[in-house]
This record gives C-alpha cells, structure tokens and sequence, in this order.
C-alpha cells in the first residue's frame, strides 16, 4: 500500500457513487482511504430518495481528526452540498493540508437529476476552493455552469477549459461523458495547453459514479506520486474496465465494478491498463 487519499464528500447508500465509491477506487489503486462525510444520502440506481447534510463543524472535525492522525497525500473532494460547507472544507484545508494535491470533483447534479450544490454554494467554490485546487473534473453540464455558456462541441470544451483555467486551477479536466457520439472526449486542460483524451463510448446504462471514481482514481495517483498526466491516464483507464465489468445491479443506471483489473493495477502501476 502507497499513498494516503482524504476524500471529502457525500455518501452513496447504493455504493456506487460518494465515498463509497471513493474509498473503493482507492484501495482497488493500492493506497489508503480516510474520508470525512458531508452527507448522508439515501440512493439507488434509480436515484437520490433522501438527503441528510451534516453540519459544517462536524464535516471539519472529520476532517482535521483524519488529517492530524493519519495523515493525507492528496485530497479529493466530491459533494460539498452548501456555500457553508464549501467555506468550510476550503478553510480546514488552508489550514491543515497546505502543499498536500488537491482534486475538486464540483458535484452540482446526480446521475439521475438530483442537485447536490445549492445554487450560491457555486460563487464560494470558485471564490475559496478553487484558487487551492490541483486539479478540476467537471461534467459538461457543470463546465457550463463554472464557465457560463453552453457545450455542445469539442470547440466549445475547449473555451470553456480556458475560462475555467482563469479561476485560479492549473489544470482542468473537462469529462465528455454527457456529449453524444461514439468517442467520449476528455478534455485535459493546463497552461502549457491541452490534451484530448479519446475512448470508444461503451454502450451501458451502468455508469453510477464514473465521475467519483474517476476524481479519487487521479487522487490516489497523486498521492502514489505520478504526475498528473500519468495519474489522469491510469484512472481513465480504471474507470473503462470498471465499467466494461459493471455488475448489472439495480434496475437504474447501476454501480461499476471497482475490483476490475485493480488488483492488476495495485501490482504494477500503469503498465496494465494504460494500454
Ligand atoms: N459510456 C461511457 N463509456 C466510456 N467512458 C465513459 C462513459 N461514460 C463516462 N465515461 C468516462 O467516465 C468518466 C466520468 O465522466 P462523466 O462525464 O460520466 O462524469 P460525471 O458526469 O461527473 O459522472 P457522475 O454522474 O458519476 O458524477 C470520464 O473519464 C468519461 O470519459
Ligand atoms: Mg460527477
């Protein structure tokens, strides 16, 4: 085991998505999983039945507990739920994980339409946590909000990864999963220009939590050391094979399989699956 991932976000009753999926992706990579929750979500693959938020100085304490003792090499947040929480998680980082990399996941919708940011919690992710951020992974339909226009094409991937660059983020990962075509393009974003990042879609309506694991899979990269581009390309290459070997549970858009070619991967890095 190498490497010690917090990651910060909502849990997933179903135990697809959240920090459930997190914690899985984690271990399946070969480092360690400590997680602070910042709410309680009752879902399946059908959707999100229920919310219970846990308050801000609660999330902080888990937080800083699992800071202090066990220590973290990168940090990866997901649901941040409120502008207070997003405040919150920004502060506690400021103070307890300076230098340590950080990937901001800006959870605002799940898979199945529920929202998970309240509306004024997006002006505090950009104003607080962005600015402290290594890296950032929205969907499209969150880059259009972060960047203020709509994305159909590629082109348009492309201006919005650069207005999303003047926030403060050295790097941007722009995920192409919602645009249609046989090619999902992802969009890896930084100063010294960008990378597109192309895969078959795989036709499947088992895609619970692709954009969690995909953002703990680059965290738990970080954390084993590899740069960016190394850690971007191996978790891509994770989330293919969790979702070519999706169990097919749940009559909705069902979980991934988070042990496919992790063990694999756990032994000898990138070489397996970056193929
Ligand atoms: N059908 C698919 N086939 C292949 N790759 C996919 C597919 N769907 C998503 N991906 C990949 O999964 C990763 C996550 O992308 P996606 O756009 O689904 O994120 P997301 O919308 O944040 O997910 P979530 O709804 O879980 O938050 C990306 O690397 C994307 O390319
Ligand atoms: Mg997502």
């Amino acid at each position: 085991m190498r490497g010690r991932v917090l990651a910060i976000g909502g849990s997933d009753s179903g135990g697809g998505a959240g920090v459930q999926a997190d914690t899985k992706t984690i271990t399946a990579l070969g480092a360690y999983a400590a997680t602070a929750i910042t709410a309680v979500t009752a879902q399946d693959t059908l959707g999100v039945h229920g919310i219970l938020s846990v308050p801000p100085d609660f999330i902080r304490l888990q937080a800083v507990t699992a800071l202090a003792d066990i220590g973290a090499d990168a940090v990866k947040t997901g649901m941040l739920g409120s502008a207070a929480v997003v405040e919150t998680v920004a502060a506690l980082l400021a103070e307890s994980a300076v230098g340590v990399p950080l990937v901001v996941d800006p959870v605002m919708v799940a898979k199945g339409g529920a929202r998970l940011m309240a509306e004024d919690a997006v002006s505090a992710l950009k104003r607080s946590l962005l600015p402290l951020a290594s890296l950032l992974t929205p969907n499209v339909p969150e880059a259009e909000v972060l960047a203020g226009h709509a994305i159909t094409t590629v082109d348009e991937m492309r201006h919005a990864a650069d207005a999303l660059l003047t926030l403060g983020v050295p790097a941007v990962l722009l995920k192409g999963g919602h645009l249609p075509g046989p090619t999902v393009v992802d969009m890896l974003a930084t100063v010294n220009g960008v990378a597109l990042l192309e895969r078959p879609r795989i036709e499947t309506r088992h895609t619970h939590g692709t954009g969690c694991t995909l953002a703990s899979a680059i965290a738990a990269g970080l954390a084993q050391g590899m740069e960016l581009r190394e850690a971007v390309v191996r978790a891509r290459a994770y989330v293919q094979a969790a979702i070519a070997e999706a169990p097919g549970l749940g009559r909705g858009q069902g979980p991934l399989n988070h042990a496919a070619g992790g063990h694999a991967v756990a032994q000898s890095g990138t070489a397996i699956l970056a193929k």
